[in-house]
């Protein structure tokens, strides 16, 4: 069975395809090729985010592949920096109006803090801003324009602010995970708690794929290290949301029906790889 025609079910009922096409650093006149490319080739969930500033194109490529609506999965951010409950109402509408495509599948809030301050120590926490954020995202679902609800970039207690006051309940949470990278704590968390993690720079943005370690594993299997990394994201319960721009590479990241024994998961797992 292909990765392509697989899902994860959603606690709210909805399903979500087991690989996504992820479009950060994919600029909008770009954006429309490699999301039709993607959709032809046989991926059904395409990744976006109002910061991207690519959703328009996003939408575009949706178009040109001629799927309908149902057939494709879109998920979309409300920005970091949105934090009152007016600004991601204006961002929520902006990108229903860019991507110009019904409804959006799955709305994350895209961080629990505005970027210039998410890795900086001492800082606001925002719990009660993200509730304001969580209370437009819930209105957006209500009206049918969203059809389930996330997070990104969440830690534990940033996810129980939300799980403790919500009406309807956090389904996802993207956050960086690949090799070397695994954030263990929250993934834990999510996933003895019904949220799906999805696996952001499953490849590393790219900084893996050259990794001589990851290449020796790969031989061994007989797969490409951007393979190994998106199956490794695979076995460990995450929804991999691989990015490229390339025809080659984005039909090479969907042949990862293979897998990785005990060991290899084991010897990838011990790898603690420099940020
Ligand atoms: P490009 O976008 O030029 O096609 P991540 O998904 O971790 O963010 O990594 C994305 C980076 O990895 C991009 O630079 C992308 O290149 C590159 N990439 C994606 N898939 C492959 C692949 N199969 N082989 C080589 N490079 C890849």
């Amino acid at each position: 069975m292909s990765i392509l025609t697989e899902h994860f079910d959603l606690s709210d009922g909805h399903t979500i395809p087991k690989l996504g096409f992820g479009t950060w650093q994919t600029p909008n006149d770009v954006a429309p090729e490699a999301v039709s490319q993607a959709l032809e080739i046989g991926y059904t969930h395409i990744d976006t985010a109002r910061a991207y500033q690519n959703e328009a194109g996003v939408g575009d490529g949706w178009r040109t592949s001629g799927l309908d609506r149902e057939s494709v999965y879109i998920t979309s951010k409300v920005p970091a920096e949105a934090k009152t409950y007016e600004e991601a109402k204006a961002a929520i509408a902006t990108s229903l109006e860019q991507l110009n495509a019904g409804y959006i599948d799955l709305l994350l809030i895209h961080a629990p803090k505005p970027w210039p301050q998410m890795f900086k120590a001492d800082m606001p926490r925002y719990f009660e801003a993200n509730l304001q954020v969580w209370k437009a995202m819930e209105e957006a679902h209500a009206a049918g324009q969203v059809h389930s609800l996330g997070v990104s970039n969440f830690q534990v207690d940033d996810l129980t602010n939300i799980t403790e006051h919500a009406q309807v309940m956090p389904q996802a949470n993207q956050i960086r995970f690949h090799i070397g990278y695994t954030q263990d704590e929250v993934v834990e968390y999510c996933q003895s708690h019904g949220v799906l993690i999805e696996a952001y720079s499953p490849l590393g943005t790219g900084r893996l794929l050259g990794n001589p370690d990851l290449s020796v594993i790969a031989d061994n299997n007989d797969v490409s290290v951007a393979q190994l990394c998106i199956r490794y994201a695979l076995q460990h319960g995450c929804l991999p949301l691989p990015k490229s721009t390339h025809r080659q590479y984005i039909e090479a990241n969907t042949k990862v029906d293979f897998q990785l024994s005990a060991d290899d998961m084991a010897a990838l797992d011990a790898l603690k790889l420099d940020d």
